[in-house]
Protein backbone atom coordinates (compact mmCIF):
# COMPACT_ATOMS: atom_id res chain seq x y z
CA UNK A 1 0.00 0.00 0.00
CA UNK A 2 1.47 2.94 -0.97
CA UNK A 3 1.72 6.32 0.84
CA UNK A 4 -1.34 7.75 -1.18
CA UNK A 5 -3.82 5.42 -0.66
CA UNK A 6 -3.23 5.00 3.03
CA UNK A 7 -3.57 8.86 3.12
CA UNK A 8 -6.85 8.36 0.99
CA UNK A 9 -7.93 5.47 3.67
CA UNK A 10 -7.19 7.68 7.05
CA UNK A 11 -9.01 10.40 5.61
CA UNK A 12 -12.13 8.62 4.64
CA UNK A 13 -12.00 7.18 8.35
CA UNK A 14 -11.82 10.41 10.02
CA UNK A 15 -14.73 11.35 8.12
CA UNK A 16 -16.97 8.58 8.55
CA UNK A 17 -15.76 8.84 12.55
CA UNK A 18 -16.52 12.84 12.18
CA UNK A 19 -19.96 12.53 10.80
CA UNK A 20 -20.84 9.84 13.06
CA UNK A 21 -20.05 11.40 15.98
CA UNK A 22 -22.06 14.51 15.33
CA UNK A 23 -24.97 12.83 14.78
CA UNK A 24 -27.25 11.27 17.29
CA UNK A 25 -27.19 7.86 17.88
CA UNK A 26 -30.49 6.73 15.87
CA UNK A 27 -32.52 8.51 13.22
CA UNK A 28 -34.64 5.39 12.38
CA UNK A 29 -38.23 6.78 12.92
CA UNK A 30 -36.90 9.80 10.97
CA UNK A 31 -35.49 7.60 8.27
CA UNK A 32 -38.88 5.58 8.10
CA UNK A 33 -41.12 8.30 7.40
CA UNK A 34 -39.15 9.72 5.18
CA UNK A 35 -39.01 6.71 3.04
CA UNK A 36 -42.55 5.51 3.40
CA UNK A 37 -43.99 9.28 2.80
CA UNK A 38 -41.89 9.67 -0.41
CA UNK A 39 -42.78 6.16 -1.26
CA UNK A 40 -46.91 6.95 -0.37
CA UNK A 41 -46.57 10.04 -2.35
CA UNK A 42 -45.49 9.06 -5.49
CA UNK A 43 -47.61 5.92 -5.66
CA UNK A 44 -50.61 7.96 -4.89
CA UNK A 45 -49.85 10.55 -7.85
CA UNK A 46 -48.21 9.23 -10.79
CA UNK A 47 -47.58 10.36 -14.55
CA UNK A 48 -50.16 13.20 -15.43
CA UNK A 49 -51.47 14.12 -12.25
CA UNK A 50 -50.92 17.32 -11.36
CA UNK A 51 -48.84 16.61 -7.95
CA UNK A 52 -46.93 13.82 -9.55
CA UNK A 53 -42.97 14.75 -9.26
CA UNK A 54 -41.84 15.95 -12.60
CA UNK A 55 -39.63 13.01 -12.37
CA UNK A 56 -39.34 10.17 -9.81
CA UNK A 57 -36.88 10.00 -6.91
CA UNK A 58 -35.60 7.22 -5.04
CA UNK A 59 -36.53 7.29 -1.42
CA UNK A 60 -33.30 6.03 -0.28
CA UNK A 61 -30.91 8.36 -2.09
CA UNK A 62 -33.39 11.41 -0.97
CA UNK A 63 -33.11 10.13 2.73
CA UNK A 64 -29.07 10.10 1.99
CA UNK A 65 -29.05 13.46 0.73
CA UNK A 66 -31.62 14.43 4.07
CA UNK A 67 -29.19 13.27 6.02
CA UNK A 68 -25.99 14.92 4.43
CA UNK A 69 -27.74 18.13 5.43
CA UNK A 70 -27.15 17.44 8.67
CA UNK A 71 -23.34 15.99 8.65
CA UNK A 72 -20.37 17.14 11.10
CA UNK A 73 -22.98 20.11 11.71
CA UNK A 74 -23.89 21.38 15.06
CA UNK A 75 -27.70 20.51 15.20
CA UNK A 76 -28.00 24.13 16.53
CA UNK A 77 -26.18 25.39 12.95
CA UNK A 78 -28.39 26.63 10.49
CA UNK A 79 -29.01 23.68 7.58
CA UNK A 80 -28.48 24.11 3.87
CA UNK A 81 -31.08 22.03 2.07
CA UNK A 82 -30.47 23.22 -1.04
CA UNK A 83 -29.14 19.77 -2.42
CA UNK A 84 -32.00 17.81 -1.44
CA UNK A 85 -34.51 20.46 -2.95
CA UNK A 86 -32.19 19.69 -6.33
CA UNK A 87 -34.12 16.59 -6.79
CA UNK A 88 -37.38 17.60 -6.27
CA UNK A 89 -38.75 19.24 -9.45
CA UNK A 90 -42.67 20.01 -8.66
CA UNK A 91 -45.36 20.70 -12.12
CA UNK A 92 -46.68 23.84 -12.34
CA UNK A 93 -49.79 24.44 -10.05
CA UNK A 94 -52.23 26.38 -11.94
CA UNK A 95 -55.28 28.61 -10.79
CA UNK A 96 -55.02 25.88 -7.25
CA UNK A 97 -52.04 26.98 -4.97
CA UNK A 98 -53.52 27.83 -1.55
CA UNK A 99 -50.80 29.55 0.72
CA UNK A 100 -51.36 30.37 4.40
CA UNK A 101 -50.30 32.43 7.33
CA UNK A 102 -51.65 32.07 10.43
CA UNK A 103 -54.29 29.78 9.49
CA UNK A 104 -53.14 26.28 9.43
CA UNK A 105 -55.94 24.61 10.95
CA UNK A 106 -58.83 26.14 8.58
CA UNK A 107 -57.04 26.27 5.61
CA UNK A 108 -56.11 22.30 5.91
CA UNK A 109 -59.53 21.58 6.55
CA UNK A 110 -60.88 24.08 3.74
CA UNK A 111 -58.64 22.09 1.02
CA UNK A 112 -59.74 18.76 2.57
CA UNK A 113 -63.24 19.66 1.31
CA UNK A 114 -62.42 21.87 -1.67
CA UNK A 115 -59.98 19.39 -3.48
CA UNK A 116 -59.16 21.48 -6.02
CA UNK A 117 -57.56 23.96 -3.85
CA UNK A 118 -53.47 22.85 -3.41
CA UNK A 119 -51.57 23.75 -0.44
CA UNK A 120 -47.71 23.10 0.32
CA UNK A 121 -48.83 19.96 2.16
CA UNK A 122 -49.96 18.48 -0.65
CA UNK A 123 -47.08 18.88 -2.75
CA UNK A 124 -43.98 15.89 -2.12
CA UNK A 125 -41.59 18.26 -0.17
CA UNK A 126 -44.89 19.48 2.19
CA UNK A 127 -46.39 15.62 2.81
CA UNK A 128 -43.26 14.41 3.59
CA UNK A 129 -42.37 16.79 6.63
CA UNK A 130 -45.54 17.78 7.82
CA UNK A 131 -46.56 17.83 11.26
CA UNK A 132 -42.95 16.87 12.37
CA UNK A 133 -42.06 17.41 15.58
CA UNK A 134 -38.24 18.16 15.06
CA UNK A 135 -36.63 18.31 18.18
CA UNK A 136 -38.29 14.34 18.71
CA UNK A 137 -37.30 13.10 15.26
CA UNK A 138 -33.92 14.69 15.67
CA UNK A 139 -33.28 13.53 19.18
CA UNK A 140 -32.39 17.00 19.85
CA UNK A 141 -31.58 16.64 23.93
CA UNK A 142 -33.87 18.90 26.01
CA UNK A 143 -31.71 22.21 27.21
CA UNK A 144 -31.13 22.81 22.94
CA UNK A 145 -35.05 22.31 21.86
CA UNK A 146 -35.78 24.69 24.85
CA UNK A 147 -33.73 26.99 22.88
CA UNK A 148 -35.99 26.47 19.47
CA UNK A 149 -32.86 24.89 17.96
CA UNK A 150 -35.22 22.05 16.43
CA UNK A 151 -37.44 23.88 14.80
CA UNK A 152 -34.92 27.14 14.16
CA UNK A 153 -32.05 25.52 12.58
CA UNK A 154 -33.25 22.36 11.10
CA UNK A 155 -37.49 22.68 10.63
CA UNK A 156 -37.52 26.23 9.58
CA UNK A 157 -34.62 26.19 6.85
CA UNK A 158 -36.39 23.24 5.48
CA UNK A 159 -39.95 25.09 5.12
CA UNK A 160 -38.59 27.73 3.63
CA UNK A 161 -36.73 25.97 1.15
CA UNK A 162 -40.14 23.91 0.34
CA UNK A 163 -42.24 27.47 0.54
CA UNK A 164 -39.86 29.13 -2.08
CA UNK A 165 -40.16 26.13 -4.44
CA UNK A 166 -44.07 25.74 -3.49
CA UNK A 167 -44.19 29.42 -4.44
CA UNK A 168 -41.74 28.66 -7.84
CA UNK A 169 -44.21 26.30 -9.35
CA UNK A 170 -47.29 28.57 -8.60
CA UNK A 171 -48.97 30.04 -11.88
CA UNK A 172 -51.96 31.86 -12.93
CA UNK A 173 -54.25 33.37 -10.27
CA UNK A 174 -52.75 32.26 -6.64
CA UNK A 175 -54.91 32.20 -3.34
CA UNK A 176 -53.87 32.95 0.36
CA UNK A 177 -55.60 32.72 3.76
CA UNK A 178 -54.71 35.46 5.93
CA UNK A 179 -55.41 35.79 9.58
CA UNK A 180 -57.31 39.22 10.31
CA UNK A 181 -57.21 38.27 13.87
CA UNK A 182 -52.98 37.49 14.28
CA UNK A 183 -51.97 39.76 17.25
CA UNK A 184 -48.74 40.35 14.91
CA UNK A 185 -50.31 41.73 11.41
CA UNK A 186 -52.23 39.69 8.75
CA UNK A 187 -49.07 39.82 6.94
CA UNK A 188 -46.34 38.99 9.63
CA UNK A 189 -43.61 40.42 8.52
CA UNK A 190 -41.65 37.66 10.18
CA UNK A 191 -43.91 35.03 8.18
CA UNK A 192 -42.55 32.40 5.64
CA UNK A 193 -45.44 33.68 3.95
CA UNK A 194 -44.13 37.30 4.05
CA UNK A 195 -40.13 36.55 4.06
CA UNK A 196 -40.64 33.50 1.22
CA UNK A 197 -43.58 33.21 -0.52
CA UNK A 198 -44.40 36.93 -1.45
CA UNK A 199 -40.95 37.95 -2.53
CA UNK A 200 -41.09 35.16 -4.98
CA UNK A 201 -44.47 35.48 -6.20
CA UNK A 202 -44.16 38.94 -6.78
CA UNK A 203 -41.04 38.54 -9.21
CA UNK A 204 -43.12 35.24 -11.61
CA UNK A 205 -44.46 36.99 -14.44
CA UNK A 206 -47.27 33.92 -15.17
CA UNK A 207 -48.74 35.05 -11.50
CA UNK A 208 -51.24 37.70 -12.63
CA UNK A 209 -53.35 37.52 -9.60
CA UNK A 210 -53.33 36.72 -5.84
CA UNK A 211 -56.90 37.01 -4.02
CA UNK A 212 -56.61 37.16 -0.53
CA UNK A 213 -59.00 35.72 1.93
CA UNK A 214 -58.87 37.24 5.38
CA UNK A 215 -60.53 34.95 8.12
CA UNK A 216 -61.22 36.71 11.37
CA UNK A 217 -63.23 35.77 14.71
CA UNK A 218 -65.32 37.75 15.75
CA UNK A 219 -64.98 37.40 20.55
CA UNK A 220 -61.81 38.75 19.29
CA UNK A 221 -61.54 42.54 17.29
CA UNK A 222 -60.09 41.97 13.76
CA UNK A 223 -56.42 43.82 13.67
CA UNK A 224 -56.68 44.21 10.06
CA UNK A 225 -58.94 43.73 7.38
CA UNK A 226 -58.89 44.10 3.23
CA UNK A 227 -58.69 48.11 3.47
CA UNK A 228 -56.34 47.99 6.76
CA UNK A 229 -53.35 47.28 7.34
CA UNK A 230 -50.17 45.18 6.66
CA UNK A 231 -52.24 43.45 3.84
CA UNK A 232 -53.69 46.45 2.22
CA UNK A 233 -49.97 48.04 1.78
CA UNK A 234 -49.25 44.39 0.28
CA UNK A 235 -51.69 44.63 -2.24
CA UNK A 236 -50.44 48.13 -3.02
CA UNK A 237 -46.77 46.61 -3.32
CA UNK A 238 -48.41 44.04 -5.77
CA UNK A 239 -50.01 46.34 -7.64
CA UNK A 240 -47.09 48.33 -8.60
CA UNK A 241 -45.57 44.83 -9.54
CA UNK A 242 -48.10 44.23 -12.06
CA UNK A 243 -50.22 42.07 -9.90
CA UNK A 244 -53.93 42.26 -9.79
CA UNK A 245 -55.70 41.56 -6.69
CA UNK A 246 -58.60 40.71 -4.66
CA UNK A 247 -59.69 40.76 -1.30
CA UNK A 248 -62.40 39.51 1.00
CA UNK A 249 -63.35 39.72 4.34
CA UNK A 250 -66.86 39.71 2.97
CA UNK A 251 -67.89 36.44 2.51
CA UNK A 252 -71.13 37.58 0.31
CA UNK A 253 -69.20 38.60 -2.46
CA UNK A 254 -67.45 35.18 -3.50
CA UNK A 255 -68.53 31.78 -3.97
CA UNK A 256 -64.79 30.56 -2.96
CA UNK A 257 -65.61 32.32 0.71
CA UNK A 258 -69.19 31.20 0.74
CA UNK A 259 -67.60 27.76 0.65
CA UNK A 260 -64.37 29.09 2.88
CA UNK A 261 -67.00 30.49 5.66
CA UNK A 262 -69.72 28.07 6.09
CA UNK A 263 -66.90 25.48 6.36
CA UNK A 264 -65.50 27.76 9.34
CA UNK A 265 -68.78 28.32 10.87
CA UNK A 266 -68.90 24.25 11.53
CA UNK A 267 -65.44 23.75 12.73
CA UNK A 268 -65.26 27.16 14.34
CA UNK A 269 -68.75 28.66 15.28
CA UNK A 270 -67.63 32.20 16.80
CA UNK A 271 -65.78 33.16 14.06
CA UNK A 272 -66.38 36.23 11.46
CA UNK A 273 -69.74 36.30 10.36
CA UNK A 274 -71.14 33.05 11.05
CA UNK A 275 -74.17 33.84 13.93
CA UNK A 276 -75.95 35.42 10.57
CA UNK A 277 -77.30 32.15 10.03
CA UNK A 278 -76.65 31.92 6.36
CA UNK A 279 -73.74 29.53 6.76
CA UNK A 280 -74.98 27.01 8.82
N1 LIG B 1 -46.64 22.86 7.06
C1 LIG B 1 -45.86 23.59 7.81
O1 LIG B 1 -45.55 23.20 8.94
C2 LIG B 1 -45.28 24.89 7.26
C3 LIG B 1 -44.34 25.50 8.06
C4 LIG B 1 -43.82 26.70 7.65
C5 LIG B 1 -44.21 27.25 6.44
N2 LIG B 1 -45.12 26.63 5.66
C6 LIG B 1 -45.49 27.36 4.37
O2 LIG B 1 -45.35 28.77 4.61
C7 LIG B 1 -46.61 29.41 4.78
C8 LIG B 1 -46.94 29.49 6.27
O3 LIG B 1 -45.84 29.93 7.04
P1 LIG B 1 -45.92 31.27 7.90
O4 LIG B 1 -44.64 31.43 8.65
O5 LIG B 1 -46.32 32.37 6.97
O6 LIG B 1 -47.18 31.01 8.83
P2 LIG B 1 -47.32 30.62 10.38
O7 LIG B 1 -46.74 31.72 11.22
O8 LIG B 1 -48.75 30.28 10.55
O9 LIG B 1 -46.37 29.34 10.58
C9 LIG B 1 -46.60 28.16 9.81
C10 LIG B 1 -46.34 26.92 10.59
O10 LIG B 1 -44.98 26.87 10.96
C11 LIG B 1 -44.85 26.08 12.11
N3 LIG B 1 -44.05 26.85 13.08
C12 LIG B 1 -43.87 28.18 13.12
N4 LIG B 1 -43.05 28.51 14.14
C13 LIG B 1 -42.72 27.34 14.77
C14 LIG B 1 -41.90 27.01 15.89
N5 LIG B 1 -41.23 27.93 16.57
N6 LIG B 1 -41.80 25.71 16.24
C15 LIG B 1 -42.45 24.75 15.55
N7 LIG B 1 -43.23 25.00 14.47
C16 LIG B 1 -43.36 26.28 14.10
C17 LIG B 1 -46.23 25.78 12.64
O11 LIG B 1 -46.60 24.47 12.23
C18 LIG B 1 -47.09 26.80 11.90
O12 LIG B 1 -48.40 26.34 11.71
C19 LIG B 1 -47.64 28.52 4.09
O13 LIG B 1 -48.09 29.14 2.90
C20 LIG B 1 -46.90 27.21 3.81
O14 LIG B 1 -46.80 27.08 2.40
C21 LIG B 1 -45.67 25.46 6.05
Amino acid sequence: MNQLTTFKILATFCVCISFICTLPSSYKTLKDIIINRCNDFQKKYTNDHELALKKRINCNTLWNTFLNSFSGKDICQIKSYDELFKSIKLKPIKNKALFWSGTNYIAHNFTEIKKNFYTLEDTFPGYIANNWNWCVLLEIDNKKCKKNCGYKSNGEPYWKKASETFAASAEGTAYVMLNGNNPKKAVDPTSIFAQVEIPVLKKKSNIEQLVFFVVNDQNTKAQENCSKGSLKNLMINLKKEKKKTECYDNPKKSDILNATVSLICKLKPTAYDCTSNQYH
